[in-house]
């Protein structure tokens, strides 16, 4: 494979970006993109200084994405449509034996996360998920911790995930623009940044739910449909619990992914003051037991003297570096689709403990013996 033929499906404010950011690895074309709204590729949109189709003179834009998979001769699919319709995107890729990189969440039902895993066992090809916060510093550093036997067994862990919102505010508009599915998701359900990075330390799925939601509790606020915030407490079979906090509506910049990890041995936290997030830990398995504190921003350690390493703190960056690695050299994927998976399905039980008054709920995944998509 001499360049890596990439088509991009979905070119809102996330697409655009992943695109321009692959472009800058040298063994990698940006042959194709698709977006039912051609405005994406001819006109220039928001954060962005001149058209798509100025940047990319030599890409091929399609309206329909049936016909992108079928002329395009693509290599890899990069799934950037929005949050609730990613896995028919991919299920079509993997049927024509095109390795796929899937935003987060992967999935939007216990339905499609049987289809995608079934049509990922049939392809030939490679699916992998796109959750740039398994990159992140705090995941790696809190990876290595673990390895080295520093943290111990973890037994209790805490996530948020609060975005701050105001309506008519420009980012929250431009945000919109291209569709309503942020207005449309129900919070708990993008829990993937939350869970993601503290499942990479826990050799056990999360087996049981109980979420509530706090409804809407401004009467004026007809602008999104769902809950102002989302609290879930899951459990794993052997008793670690996860404690997992999501936001709807939130009138101050505070910050949006932290996290907290209680181990037999030791402790890690990440706390997202916005101009200073903040990394902390100590371990008594260390001659100095003592709180250490170091800076908490998003740039994996490996990445910080590349100056290519941008898009999200350079955390993008490392995703992409990683993902086309494993393409060119035939590796697994770097973050699987079980892995997706894992990260993704309890958002959606978490949903139905909700409507079900908090009733704590079993949860399945679709490589169990047990597997149903019924809840
Ligand atoms: N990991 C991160 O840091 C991060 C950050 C932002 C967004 N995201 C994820 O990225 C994805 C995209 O987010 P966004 O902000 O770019 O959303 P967006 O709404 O701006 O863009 C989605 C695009 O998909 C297009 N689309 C919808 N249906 C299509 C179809 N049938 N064929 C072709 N194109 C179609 C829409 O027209 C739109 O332009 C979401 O899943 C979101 O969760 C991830």
């Amino acid at each position: 494979m001499e360049k890596i033929r990439v088509g991009v499906v979905g070119l809102g404010h996330r697409g655009r970006e992943l695109a321009k950011l692959s472009a800058q690895f040298d063994h990698v074309e940006i042959t194709a993109v698709c977006d039912i709204k051609e405005e994406n590729w001819t006109k220039t949109q928001w954060l962005s200084s001149a058209p798509l189709c100025e940047m990319f003179p030599k890409t091929t834009f399609y309206k329909e994405y049936d016909r992108m998979l079928d002329e395009a001769g693509l290599d890899v699919v990069i799934v950037e449509t929005g949050a609730d319709i990613h896995a028919e995107f991919c299920i079509k890729a993997l049927e024509k034996n095109i390795n796929v990189l899937s935003d987060i969440p992967n999935v939007a039902s216990l339905k499609e996360a049987e289809m995608l895993w079934e049509a990922a066992k049939k392809s030939s090809a490679m699916i992998a998920t796109g959750a740039n916060p398994n990159e992140q510093k705090f995941t790696v550093l809190l990876k290595d911790f673990y390895e080295k036997g520093l943290l111990g067994k973890p037994y209790c862990m805490e996530a948020e995930y609060i975005h701050w919102w105001v309506p008519g505010d420009e980012e929250s508009i431009h945000l919109n623009e291209n569709g309503d599915w942020r207005k449309l998701l129900i919070p708990i359900r993008y829990c993937t940044h939350s869970l993601g990075p503290l499942l990479t330390i826990l050799e056990e799925e999360l087996r049981y739910v109980s979420c509530f939601g706090t409804g809407q509790h401004s009467p004026e606020d007809t602008f999104r449909v769902a809950d102002d915030m989302m609290c879930a407490q899951f459990r794993t079979e052997s008793g670690v619990v996860i404690r997992l906090m999501r936001n709807g509506r939130c009138r101050a910049k505070i910050g949006n992914h932290s996290y907290r990890v209680f181990g037999t041995e030791g402790y890690m936290e990440r706390c997202d003051y916005p101009e200073k997030p903040v990394i902390r830990y100590n371990s008594t398995r260390e001659l100095d037991t003592s709180l250490k504190e170091i800076s908490g921003e998003y740039m994996p350690p490996a990445y910080a003297n590349n100056e290519k390493a941008t898009g999200h703190g350079g955390m993008d960056y490392a995703m992409l570096d990683h993902f086309y690695d494993a393409i060119l050299n035939g590796k697994p994927a770097p973050i699987s689709l079980k892995e997706g998976i894992a990260m993704t399905i309890p958002g959606i039980y978490a949903e139905e403990s909700a409507k079900r008054g908090g009733e704590v709920i079993r949860m399945r995944y679709p490589w169990d013996e047990d597997w149903t998509t019924q809840i």
